[in-house]
């Protein structure tokens, strides 16, 4: 997956003249931050030197995860056209352009940050895009969202740099300000994996029903130490590789999410929760099923049109 043209424009434009030197350590810096799940009370993007390195090495990976989950919500609510996304934790602005990608109708949006370096990076970067912005000031593990209600509401990468506390906090306000259907995504770690699990909980229990990935709003059948994720290949520019010290021209983003809805979505018999395993005349596939069941099924020729579908289907896809 590639960063739409627009957005790729203005990233090269803001990081034209930077050392890429500098954007390497910057980046090496944020990794150890993430990676470690440090929370110390400082924003990881403190200074324009972070920020830029988070669009650099960063940006693309998120845009790929936050853009493929709101493909799943599209595939199972074909009538959801959004005209206003509320977005927490923006960053440089990364749902706005993933939905605005997604959905056309999208003609507004509100986006919450609490750093300043990231925000004015978002700024400049969305001064290409067609949809009328709106950034707030906002540090959401001290003020409370208070807005009109958006029909699409999206949380990307933040909960892993909250308590949990300040998490479910915020996704209960999130889900107040949320008119229709609300996105969290999380890196696809165990880690990620359980805040989700966390969130799909408190969303059930205010009554939402759950889009995707799951084919039901039942008990999550997967077991620790296996846990549920995604993955997508993610194109890397040269200065990404760059940044990144990095020789191959791609990288894999794993990540996890959960879409829920105040409507229904289309039900789908199940979810394809690991790479697909083909073999002459054969497809082994991992399903969570709208049972609830997590399963391993061997798909065969003489299964005809779910083979000639299953054959075709990726890590992700439903059945
Ligand atoms: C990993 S970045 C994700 C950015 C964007 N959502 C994305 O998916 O690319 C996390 C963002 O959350 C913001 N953030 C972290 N803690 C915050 C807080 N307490 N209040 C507001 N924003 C916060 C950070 O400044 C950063 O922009």
């Amino acid at each position: 997956m590639e960063l739409p043209a627009l957005l790729r424009q203005g990233v090269d434009a803001l990081l034209s003249g930077v050392p890429v030197s500098d954007l390497s350590r910057a980046s090496d810096y944020l990794s150890r931050r993430y990676r470690a799940e440090v929370r110390d009370g400082k924003f990881h993007l403190s200074d324009e030197l972070a920020a830029k390195a988070y669009i650099a090495a960063r940006l693309p990976a998120t845009y790929a995860a936050v853009r493929a989950s709101l493909e799943m919500v599209a595939e199972v609510r074909p009538d959801f056209a959004p005209r206003k996304i509320l977005d927490a934790g923006a960053g440089p602005g990364t749902a706005l352009w993933a939905s605005s990608d997604c959905w056309s109708s999208l003609d507004s949006a509100l986006l919450f940050e609490g750093s300043a370096s990231i925000r004015q990076v978002g700024e400049k970067l969305a001064e290409a895009t067609a949809v009328q912005v709106e950034w707030r000031e906002h540090d959401v593990t001290k003020d409370k969202i208070s807005a009109e209600k958006a029909d699409l509401v999206t949380l990307a990468y933040v909960l892993d740099e909250l308590s949990e506390t300040q998490g479910m906090g915020l996704v209960e306000q999130l889900w107040q300000s949320c008119s229709d259907v609300m996105v969290v995504v999380e890196p696809g770690t165990p880690a990620g994996w359980e805040r989700i699990l966390k969130v799909r909980s408190l969303l059930l229990e205010r009554g939402a029903h759950i889009l995707a990935p799951c084919a039901h709003g039942l008990a999550c059948p997967i077991k620790s130490p296996d846990w549920c994720h995604f993955s997508r290949r993610v194109a890397r520019s040269r200065i990404h590789r760059l940044t990144k010290l990095a020789e191959v021209p791609w990288e894999d983003e794993k990540f996890i999410f959960i879409a829920a809805s105040r409507q229904a979505g289309l039900p789908i018999e199940a979810r394809i929760i690991a790479p697909p395993k083909a073999g002459s005349g054969k497809v082994s596939v991992k399903l969570c099923g709208c049972d609830g069941a997590a399963s391993e099924a061997l798909i065969t020729k003489r299964d005809g049109d779910l083979f000639k579908k299953a054959r075709r289907a990726e890590w992700g896809d439903y059945l």
